[in-house]
């Protein structure tokens, strides 16, 4: 939903040691997926553990838009009745994509292909982003998109007619381009191929083959050729969410800043294309051991046990930044506090998220007294003994942002307060709850 209401600011405050289970949310890609491929299934998928946040609500209501019967049942169990390839309704109204990235170029693809148009718009910071990189490739399927300039929302794709398969090597390592022009592939004769250069997070392609679809992966030596048989009949499925990494990773990295802490986190997806910031965490000395690794709905799986550690800062490498790259924000938040100075390199792509988040950090860290260094492509994190705080910073309309101030808030002299928390509902809605049961601080106002 774009209709964004009015600005809400949180304060954090020090606090004593964060203990006990942190239950995070499911998995926001994962989810989104789910419902998009249950409306483009014959039959019904049944789904448990869906991140209710607003993108993946917002997603949810446009499925229904194209003509699926999408139903709740209870709290994270939904169903979708879907239309099949090739059977996406024409939209009677503007499919508002709210917050959402993911949300908006999926659906684009997964309606690029068929003779309907319908028209895209978002909230002020969906409406800044880059569209092109989807459009461009949705064009040589022969999608037409007219947004406006620069190939921003609102937008209004016309599906192609008679689509042509294609052949499309990736120009940034992006998930949701993969992704789109798969699921455009999907409803277009013969075989579209993608090739990425550099592993991006593969929900789309794994949950593909479980609907049924003919897709295969092969790594060579231009990367990573993934090869997909259009026209299929997907089959409803039955999926099971495991908890999302990025959402686990605020009260991990929260149990690292606050001394004393002990923190429990089960069934975390252990997806090797999204484990990256654990595996920085133990980079850096964290105390942080995953249990009980296990399989559960095709995504591997465990359970996080972490501690209060002092921890290092290291320099982190571009070939990583794809499988963690929504963790830098809190990643930098975190390097605030470690002994030396964090290098994160390669992550140019920070700059087209809900915000440009290298900008939003290094400025916010700035204003809570931590010294920072920014190139295009890398950010640089000074790190201090206790972080001053006593600032406010500003979240702009990026959830990510208003977590990690406030989890470092829950460690910095004096109390931090993002000027806008209502952004946090569109992937972690239960994020304050959640964390004051563990311990934190959290306030309303300024
Ligand atoms: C996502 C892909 C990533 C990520 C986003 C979710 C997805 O974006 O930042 O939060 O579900 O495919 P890019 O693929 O544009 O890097």
């Amino acid at each position: 939903m774009s209709g964004h209401g009015p600005a809400t600011p949180m304060t954090s405050h020090k606090s004593g040691p964060l203990t006990g289970v942190a239950e995070v949310p499911g998995d926001k890609s994962i989810s989104h997926r789910a419902l998009i491929l249950g409306a483009l299934s014959v039959g019904e998928t049944k789904i448990t553990g869906l991140l209710e946040g607003q993108d993946v609500l917002d997603t949810a209501k446009a499925m229904q838009a194209f003509g699926a019967t999408v139903t709740q049942h209870g709290p994270g169990a939904w169903s979708v009745q879907g239309v099949g390839v090739g059977g996406f309704a024409e939209p009677a109204n503007v499919i508002d994509c709210g917050n959402s990235g993911t949300g908006v170029r999926l659906i684009m693809g997964a309606m690029a292909t068929s003779d309907i148009a319908a028209t895209f718009t978002g909230d002020a910071s969906l409406n800044k982003r880059p569209m092109g990189r989807v459009t461009d490739p949705l064009a040589l399927f022969g999608a037409r998109a007219y947004g406006r300039r620069g190939g921003r929302l609102p937008l209004t794709l016309i599906g192609a007619a008679e689509p042509v398969p294609v052949e499309y090597r990736l120009p940034m390592p992006s998930a949701q381009v993969k992704s789109a022009v798969l699921l455009a592939g999907l409803n277009a004769p013969g075989q579209t191929v993608v090739i990425e250069q550099e592993p991006t997070r593969d929900h789309t392609e794994r949950m593909l083959r479980g609907f049924g679809a003919d897709i295969s992966v092969e790594d060579g030596p231009e990367g990573r050729i993934i090869t997909l048989t259009g026209q299929p009949e997907l089959r409803g499925q039955s999926v099971s969410v495991p908890r999302d990494p990025s959402s686990a990773a605020f009260p991990v990295c929260a149990a690292l800043l606050v001394p004393g802490s002990e923190l429990f986190v089960p069934g975390v997806s252990q997806n090797p294309t999204r484990n990256g910031i654990f595996l920085t965490l133990q980079e850096m000395g964290a105390d942080l051991v995953l249990e009980n690794p296990r399989e559960e709905g095709g995504e591997p799986v465990a359970d996080l046990r972490v501690r209060f550690s002092a921890l290092k800062g290291i320099d982190v490498p571009p070939e990583r930044a794809a499988s963690m790259i929504d963790e830098y924000p809190i990643l930098s938040a975190l390097a605030a506090t470690a002994e030396g100075k964090t290098v994160m390199r390669g992550v140019k792509e920070l700059r087209v998220k809900e915000s440009d988040r290298i900008d939003a950090m290094a400025r916010g860290l700035e204003a809570c007294g931590v010294r920072v260094e920014e190139t295009e492509d890398t950010f640089t994190v000074h790190g201090m003994a206790e972080v001053p705080g006593g600032a406010t910073v500003r979240s702009h309309l990026d959830h990510r942002i208003a977590m990690s101030f406030l989890c470092l808030g829950m460690a910095s002299t004096r109390p931090i307060t993002v000027d806008d928390a209502t952004p946090i509902a569109t992937s972690f809605p239960v994020f304050e709850p959640l964390m004051t049961g563990l311990g934190a601080r959290l306030t309303q106002g300024s």
